[in-house]
């Protein structure tokens, strides 16, 4: 059991867990490449699986909910925040930086820097949900690391989320979706292609096989854990070496799916004990109450 205790800067050690949030199961898949990178860190996980999908709501409703996500990591004593989902981390990662008091890390940024060091100089595309490619931020960071308007191609893929949780890997189903959202794309010749959901390394193959060996998959969940990692180094908050221990995995969720122990297996790799559920009233209490206002 990893101990509770409020996050302060100043209460928390290179001994407190990394608190991960996601908008339900999918940023299991963050958790894992974070586990893997950092395997004597203790982890915990938050899931808002009662209020999954986010990738369908707009800004200020993802906005309160990342903020009660976030809010109940940093009751728990996280010593870092990592927004796992990419809509929370599009909406939400500004706001959560200046309210918390610990760091804060989401997934754009890393997934973007790679991309760009990916890139061999021709149209870099990015895929998400619609809140993720509506947002722009994805775009606003390729334009900033040098790229032109005609070297970004963002397409929202909506239909992929639901499809992976109903485990149509590699299935005919998957395959016509691969092919409508990604053909543009492909016609376009895109050398490298951000990953921008927590989904989609699980689609890995069905991308891959569509788009060719001539584009490179940006995984977002493996720059996370990179980042991750190189942030705790600087701020002096790695858990000592990784062949010391094993780190803990705790797991909340604000409702049971019926199908979570099976979803829940196929993000992680490996089948999750026990799961604590939080209630929403619980979440509302739980909304940053640190420092900042309202979102
Ligand atoms: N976690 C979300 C993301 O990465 C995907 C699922 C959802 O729509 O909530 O954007």
């Amino acid at each position: 059991m990893i101990p509770e205790g409020g996050s302060d800067l100043a209460a928390v050690s290179n001994a407190s867990p990394i608190g991960v949030f996601d908008s339900g199961l999918g940023g299991l898949t963050v958790l894992r490449s974070l586990h893997r990178r950092l395997p004597c860190e203790d982890i915990i996980y938050f899931g808002d699986t009662a209020r999954v999908p986010y990738g369908t709501k707009g800004e200020n409703t993802v906005r309160a909910f990342a903020r009660q996500d976030a809010g109940l990591l940093v009751d728990k004593g996280v010593k870092v925040v990592v927004v796992a989902c990419n809509t929370a981390s599009a909406f939400a990662l500004e706001y959560l930086r200046s309210a918390l008091p610990v760091p804060v890390l989401g997934v754009i940024e890393p997934g973007v820097a790679a991309a760009l060091e990916a890139t061999r100089g021709g149209v870099v595309g990015v895929i998400g949900t619609s809140g993720t490619i509506r947002s722009g931020r994805y775009q606003d960071g390729l334009r900033v690391g040098g790229l032109s308007d005609d070297q970004i191609m963002a397409v929202e893929c909506p239909l992929f989320v639901p499809l992976v949780e109903e485990d149509k890997m590699g299935q005919t189903l998957m395959q016509l979706a691969v092919q409508e959202y990604l053909q543009p794309l492909r016609d376009t010749g895109v050398d490298t292609l951000i990953l921008g959901c927590t989904h989609y390394p699980l689609l890995k193959d069905d991308i891959g096989a569509f788009m060719g060996p001539n584009t490179t998959l940006v995984d977002s969940a493996d720059m996370l854990a990179e980042a991750a990692a190189l942030l705790l180094s600087e701020e002096k908050l790695l858990r000592g070496q990784p062949s010391a221990r094993q780190g803990e995995l705790e797991f909340y969720l604000s409702d049971l799916p019926w199908k979570f122990s099976q979803i829940g297996e196929r993000f992680l790799g490996r089948p999750i004990a026990d799961a604590t559920i939080v209630g929403l009233d619980e979440m509302e209490a739980a909304g940053i109450k640190h420092k900042g206002e309202n979102p």
